[in-house]
């Protein structure tokens, strides 16, 4: 039964891609491509990715521009309709509203902080306030500014619900299964389940899954099932 996991299909090689979702098609819910399979394959490449299966794609570009800029980047993909695409929050109120007024029948999703920044990094660039207030004030101002997803940490997803309401959809990567919970990073992380149980609408899953691959399709396929069924029941 599918889940609501989205799979990072993080491959530079096409018929790798394929291959994935024809084996875990029927655990996940929707696909991932990011930079470096839009930067390598393109239009064509989501295309063939969308003639492989009927579940949606999570078109991970993280715009960051000026308004304009990224309305016609946004107009540039539209007909692929994925059923979202990621943007900064970071990139303003009117970007975010610029996304959204050029893409009617894509949910913009809005990237708050990225999980690989710390504390002293974002202190460095010069954020004023902890991660984690500055994840809810990016969440808030763009979900005013229309955007329908937002992307955190599963440390911020109980903030964020408390603060956006239950309509927006937040979708959270950095999870880990059971079987991979390691004591050591049992602080930065948490299992699908606990981060569904905490808010959130999805959890973004990529190396737990596709390392799987190396010990053959059927492998990945009961790797995509035992998590789904850990995530639903
Ligand atoms: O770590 P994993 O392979 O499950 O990552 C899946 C996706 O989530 C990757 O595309 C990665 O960019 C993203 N990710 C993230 N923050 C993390 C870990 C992974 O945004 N802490």
């Amino acid at each position: 039964m599918k889940a609501p996991i989205i799979l990072a299909v993080d491959t530079a090689d096409l018929e790798t891609a394929q291959r994935w979702v024809s084996a875990t098609e029927e655990s996940v819910s929707v696909y991932k491509l990011g930079l470096e399979f839009f930067l390598t394959f393109g239009q064509a490449g989501i295309r063939a990715i969308q003639s492989e299966t009927d579940a949606d794609i999570f078109l991970d570009l993280k715009l960051h521009d000026i308004p304009h800029t990224v309305a016609g980047a946004a107009r540039a993909i539209a007909q692929l309709k994925p059923r979202f695409l990621t943007v900064h929050a970071s990139g303003g109120r009117e970007m975010v509203q610029a996304a959204v007024a050029a893409l009617p029948e894509t949910a913009v999703t809005a990237v708050t902080i990225l999980t690989s920044l710390s504390e002293e990094d974002l202190f460095e660039i010069g954020y004023a306030n902890p991660a984690l207030e500055s994840a809810v004030a990016l969440a808030k101002m763009s979900v005013l500014a229309g955007a329908k997803a937002i992307v955190c940490s599963p440390l911020e997803i109980s903030a964020i619900r408390s603060s956006v309401g239950e309509l927006p959809l937040i979708i959270t990567p950095g999870v880990r299964p059971l079987s991979e919970m390691g004591s050591d990073d049992q602080k930065r992380t948490m299992t699908p389940k606990d981060a569904i149980s905490a808010g959130a609408s999805f959890v973004v899953i990529g190396r737990p899954i596709t390392k799987a691959w190396s010990e053959g399709s059927d492998a990945m396929k009961a790797k995509a099932r035992s998590i789904a069924a850990e995530i639903l029941n």
